[in-house]
């Protein structure tokens, strides 16, 4: 199959207005969404129902790791579904085995759950926290102000974000938030009860912000010495999106003591399944047997389907040189959004990021932003959607690029553009 062959459906083409209604009238309306409805795509491009082309530089938040409708992709899916979609978790399969294998061989000695999201990869490890302290009667985890760790109710006890825990409390006993890359901050947080500390390498939700190499290996330490276990939610920065697969392998790089740094869990998602729904999370050798038989599950949890694809995921990346390609195009981006910045301080105040996973802050109070009661980041964003290129807010101030690993320079560039253009209009 050709990528470029994609067609839109006929039922939907041209009408975003009966897509939406469809939605007003029988969605329950948990999202703030853009009026725009898409059909189909192909590589980094996406195209709305009424035909228009979009640049896509969210990837579906990080996880559409090759771009849409993978031609490599749509196969391993067919075959796959030909053969065997699901059995019950009370059986062996080996595409669950091998990726189980895969994903350990990518962080280091120990075992994988596989799940379906993100939110559910964090439960794990949150279970896993409990059972490990339970006999001493320690369960709370400590995570980062501003973090994000999903939607379920133990994910939003645990985001370090008021407004997701708006409206659902009480929160789920036991998650405490200090200060992000604040070490200090997190020893004096540490109490009798606490069995874990759990950080993203980057945050993402919380507007692109890289812990620091002192901070990742400062609670490493702070861990081994109040055994407490150490998690990482890789859910969005992780899978090669920095250029190394996990984002504190990409932190540590040529930072001493950095080569023997392993958190004891990492939950992934997202990129894992390249838009196909898989989690995993990765248990460290100590305590990858702590969850035994009967502790934990998932119905769908490592289907022979999903496992195929992520495997296929994985094998694409490394064939086809993706980590390198999200480095350097990313500290290309990152460079040429810096001059950017430095050119109109007005509109752009820092870019922050590694590899493809990058954040543009606005400056506050941008005049020709001014008298629209939307956020900034709203406001920046419809006017790319204006010049068909999709990025992703991030709270008020920051919008997100996060592309596929297969972006090209040259589609790059033309997102560059439209953002330039943006920034231009913005600061006249
Ligand atoms: C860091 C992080 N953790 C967890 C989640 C939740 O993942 P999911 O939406 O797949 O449940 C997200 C989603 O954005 C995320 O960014």
């Amino acid at each position: 199959m050709n990528q470029t062959d994609n067609k839109p459906t006929p039922s939907t083409a041209g009408s975003f207005a009966a897509v939406r209604e469809l939605f007003d009238n029988y969605v329950i309306p948990t999202y703030g969404r853009f009026d725009l409805a898409f059909s189909h795509g192909s590589g980094s491009y996406l195209y709305g129902v009424d035909g228009r082309r979009y640049l896509d530089l969210g990837s579906g938040i990080a996880t559409c790791a090759l771009g849409h409708a993978h031609p490599e992709i749509a196969e391993t899916l067919a075959q796959q579904s030909q053969r065997l979609v699901h059995v019950s978790n009370f059986y062996y399969t080996e595409p669950q085995g091998r990726l189980a294998q895969a994903l350990a061989g990518l962080l280091g000695p120990g075992k994988v759950f596989c799940c379906n999201s993100g939110a559910e990869a964090n439960e794990g490890l949150f279970k896993l926290g409990r059972k490990f302290g339970h006999d001493e009667g320690r369960f709370e985890i400590l995570t980062a102000t501003n973090s994000f760790h999903g939607r379920t109710l133990a994910g939003i006890s645990a985001t370090g974000q008021e407004k997701v825990k708006k409206g659902f409390e009480p929160m789920v006993a036991g998650f405490r938030h200090v200060a992000f890359n604040d070490l200090e901050a997190a020893r004096a947080a540490v109490s009798p009860a606490t069995v874990a500390i759990l950080i993203e390498g980057i945050q993402g939700e919380g507007g692109i912000t890289p812990a620091t190499p002192d901070y990742l290996l400062g609670l490493r330490a702070l861990c081994d010495e109040k055994k407490l276990l150490f998690f990482m939610d890789g859910v969005q920065c992780g899978h090669f999106r920095t250029g190394r697969f996990q984002s504190f392998q990409r932190i540590l790089e040529g930072v001493p003591g950095g080569e023997r740094f392993l958190p004891d869990g990492v939950a992934m998602a997202k990129s894992l399944g390249g838009g196909f729904p898989i989690g995993a999370f990765w248990v460290r050798a100590p305590y990858a047997d702590l969850l035994g038989p009967g502790t934990h599950a998932s119905t769908f949890g490592g289907t022979p389907l999903a496992c195929a694809v992520a495997l296929k995921v994985l094998a694409i990346i490394e064939r086809d040189h993706l980590a390198d390609n999200a480095r350097h195009l990313g500290a290309w981006l990152k460079g040429e959004l810096a001059r950017l910045a430095a050119a109109h301080p007005r509109v752009i105040s820092n870019v922050r990021g590694l590899g493809l996973m990058l954040g543009v802050e606005l400056a506050e109070k941008i005049p020709a932003f001014a008298g629209n009661a939307k956020a900034a980041s709203l406001q920046f964003v419809n006017r790319l959607h204006d010049l068909g290129v999709l990025t992703i807010p991030s709270g008020a101030q920051v919008v997100r690029l996060l592309p596929a690993l297969n972006l090209t320079r040259e589609q790059a560039e033309e997102g560059l553009e439209a953002i330039e253009k943006v920034v231009k209009a913005a600061a006249c």
